[in-house]
């Protein structure tokens, strides 16, 4: 099946980098945020994204310029109808996915595609809620989604071959290197990722180092790009949380119990670097430690 038109539901972090990309790709893409205001953050994220391209020299103004030109912000679902794939990048709540995609089955042709960018949930669940569940898949993008290679493309027991053979070569066709997952809450990255972040906050609260110094530790330890307090900053503490929870109550093990110190700083609002404030503060440069009176 051949894909010329791309939908991308929610315009936030993930949401943003998927249109960026399909447009970058040079797919007609058309991005539907509810919020007008989350919809302009969202698009100015590009812009601004692609400006810096353009000044590391990573592309020209004219190659943006078309960029911009191939990328439509909307409010209205009914704007989505038209697009043969739909990548789903809203909050990471099973009832409000459920909802979406409902609304949009009813909305599309046939042959349109169904893809959620879910972390944590299994996506035959949303599949289910859908005339299609042979026609819906999981494509799982990480952040930033401009910069990082992977995407999890994910087969439920419903997927037809066909669908995820699209799906698969699409992912190959936004200049990604896709792997093929199971529907299991995590699917590969997030099954190993998410216990170790949650480790590092269980350090954080046993005193076993400073932040900075569980940062460090394994950054220069193991090579890794970020440490891990930093990572969860830029994930967002509240995503991560999220996330934790439908993990815990999937498997039901104590490693992806969402630590009590997550909890807290989630409902005191600190949600990492989107909201200015997480393990770091930063309104400085470089961001400070937070204090957190432990
Ligand atoms: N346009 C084009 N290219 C750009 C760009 C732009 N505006 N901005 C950056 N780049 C390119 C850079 O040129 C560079 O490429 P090069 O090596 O070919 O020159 C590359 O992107 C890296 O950029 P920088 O050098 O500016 O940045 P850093 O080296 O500081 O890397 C990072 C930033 C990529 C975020 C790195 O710190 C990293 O990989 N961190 C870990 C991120 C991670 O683990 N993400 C996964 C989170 S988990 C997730 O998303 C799953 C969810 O379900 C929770």
């Amino acid at each position: 099946m051949e894909i010329k038109k791309v939908g991308v539901l929610g315009c936030g972090l993930m949401g943003s980098g998927i249109a960026q990309i399909a447009a970058q790709a040079g797919y007609e893409t058309v991005v539907r945020e509810v919020d007008d205001e989350v919809l302009k953050k969202g698009l100015k994220r590009i812009e601004d994204f692609l400006t810096k391209g353009v000044q590391k020299g990573k592309l020209t103004e004219a190659q943006m310029t078309e960029i911009l030109d191939r990328l439509h912000g909307t409010t209205k679902l009914s704007d989505l109808a038209s697009c043969d794939i739909i990548i789903e990048a809203v909050v990471e709540n099973i009832e409000v996915k459920k909802q979406v995609f409902s609304e949009l089955d009813g909305m599309c042709p046939e042959h349109t595609i169904f893809a959620t960018n879910t972390s944590s949930l299994t996506v035959i669940e949303m599949a289910a809620a859908t005339k299609r569940p042979d026609r819906f898949v999981g494509l799982h993008f990480f952040n930033p989604v401009p910069i990082m290679k992977l995407v999890e493309v994910v087969r439920t027991v419903s997927t037809s071959q066909e669908t995820f053979d699209t799906a698969f070569a699409f992912a190959k066709s936004l200049g990604k290197e896709p792997i093929a997952c199971k529907d299991r809450s995590g699917f590969v990255v997030n099954l190993l990722l998410v216990p170790y972040l949650l480790d590092a906050i269980r350090a954080v609260e046993n005193g076993v180092a400073s932040v900075e110094d569980i940062d460090k530790g394994m950054q220069l330890g193991c090579g890794y790009p970020m440490g891990p307090l930093t990572l969860l900053d830029f994930v967002g503490l509240d995503t991560t949380y999220y996330i934790a929870n439908i993990m815990f109550e999937e498997y039901r093990e104590a490693k992806y119990a969402p630590p009590p110190l997550l909890r807290k700083m989630v409902l005191a609002g600190l949600h990492g670097r989107k909201s200015g404030k997480g393990f770091y503060d930063y309104s400085t440069d470089p961001p400070k430690v937070t204090d957190l009176g432990l």
